[in-house]
């Protein structure tokens, strides 16, 4: 029989390598832990239609990247493309944002799905952290989110990322500003494709990365010269609030981001070493995206940073984590009553909250040593007949090589005394 391999776009993480996911999404979620923000935790997959409306019909991700599929009982469902979307549907059903608390606070961590053309950096089956503040419009809320990724990055070791920043504006400026664009667009000798995004999305059009395109587009109208003076002034002070947190930043006002419901501020952190990928985490305001899909007025703003490429960017820097050790002591038995000893001892560190284990399968001693050896635990537990008939266990300390007996009954402390 063939062995059935991972679908196309996807990877399994698998140990050791999978640690190192478990502690990007950590050092990514602490920061938010510690400033107010609370768990959220919501399906897989919703209706269909909440993508359609919420990330925009014209996007890529909703007309050519979404796993939809009709269920047995004909609802129209997708696998979730993003999580802004359904957590802030999960907000307005929960009624969160009545509770008179404003904003609401969530952070979230989880798998996502875009049928996309794979490569290095980008996949099918993807995970992200992100963070969304619900019903606020503060700048200092918008910066406290980039301040966050920052933070959580720096808190990895990384420094290769830049943090690129733009105001897509609001509903009085953008639509002036996106005829202005198109007005110009118009007179552009673009192809059929691109005509068409000219008329749906033309801001998309400032994004291609062709050549040919990006020649015709100097000279293009920029949105910061059309910006009202809200949004002006909004951005401003966002940009002043990086600056006294001591977080560099870049003004581009080239950056579109995929999604539709971006108004004002937008941001990508971008690492250098990632190549075409470069994007570990983006975001930005929706102010609008909560009317969209049936709800009240709530000026939002939010992030999620992509746990596959943070990864990725830590390799490009050459950083290893510091993990803590998976297992401290590795316990040897030779024969039946040394397992059961040993067991016992096992159990014990475990409780007291060392990382042990045990070498399972009545092994021989040499091959029981390649396996403590190799689960790197710092102390070896080895136990035969006759040292259970002195009431003791053979110590040994796996770096010097090092052995001495320890009575069976102080195990437990002697070790727990030794790894402080
Ligand atoms: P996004 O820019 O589409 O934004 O995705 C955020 C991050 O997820 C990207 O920067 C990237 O690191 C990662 N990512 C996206 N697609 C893939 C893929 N196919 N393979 C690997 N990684 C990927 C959003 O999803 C918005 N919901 C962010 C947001 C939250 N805006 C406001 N609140």
């Amino acid at each position: 029989m063939t062995i059935f391999q991972a679908p196309k776009g996807t990877y399994d993480l698998i140990p050791p390598d999978s640690a190192k996911y478990l502690a990007v999404r950590e050092a990514i979620a602490a920061p938010l832990r510690n400033s107010g923000y609370g768990y959220v935790e919501t399906p897989g997959f919703e209706n269909v239609e909440l993508f359609a409306r919420g990330v925009g019909e014209s996007t890529d991700i909703v007309t050519k990247e979404m796993y939809a599929f009709e269920t047995k009982g004909g609802d129209r469902l997708a696998l979730r493309p993003e999580g802004t979307a359904s957590v802030l549907r999960a907000a307005l059903e929960a009624s969160l944002h009545k509770s008179g608390n404003l904003p609401v606070k969530l952070w979230y961590s989880g798998s996502y799905y875009r049928y996309e053309r794979p490569q290095k950096g980008r996949y099918r089956h993807f995970s992200q952290v992100g963070a969304e503040a619900i019903g606020a419009e503060d700048p200092a809320l918008d910066t406290e989110l980039i301040v966050l990724a920052d933070q959580a990055y720096r808190s990895l070791g990384l420094s290769g990322f830049r943090i690129l920043l733009n105001s897509l504006g609001d509903k009085e400026c953008r639509p002036v500003y996106r005829e202005a664009l198109q007005g110009f667009l118009r007179g552009l000798d673009l192809d059929e494709d691109t005509r068409h995004r000219a008329g749906v999305n033309p801001l998309r059009v400032l994004d291609d990365k062709r050549e040919s395109v990006r020649k015709q587009l100097v000279g293009a109208p920029l949105l910061r010269d059309h910006l009202c003076d809200a949004c002006k002034a909004y951005h401003e002070e966002v940009r002043e609030l990086l600056t006294a947190a001591g977080v560099p930043f870049e003004d581009d006002e080239k950056l579109v981001r995929g999604l539709d419901y971006y108004t004002r501020t937008t941001f990508e952190f971008v690492h250098d070493g990632l190549g075409s990928q470069s994007a570990v985490g983006g975001g930005g305001r929706y102010d609008g995206l909560s009317e969209m899909i049936g709800g009240p007025a709530l000026p939002s703003v939010g992030w999620a940073l992509g746990v596959d490429r943070t990864v990725l960017a830590l390799e490009a820097e050459g950083i290893e984590l510091r993990l803590p050790a998976s297992t401290s002591v590795f316990a040897v038995p030779l024969g039946e009553e040394a397992r059961r000893a040993l067991f016992a001892v096992v159990t014990g560190l475990r409780r007291a909250g060392v990382a042990a284990d045990l070498c399972y399968g009545g092994k021989g001693l040499k091959s029981a040593m390649k396996s403590a050896h190799r689960s790197g635990a710092r102390y070896a537990l080895v136990a035969g007949e006759r040292d259970l008939a002195e009431g003791v266990v053979q110590l040994k300390d796996m770096e010097s090589g090092e052995q001495v007996p320890v009575a069976l009954g102080s195990a437990v402390e002697e070790l727990g005394a030794r790894l402080v």
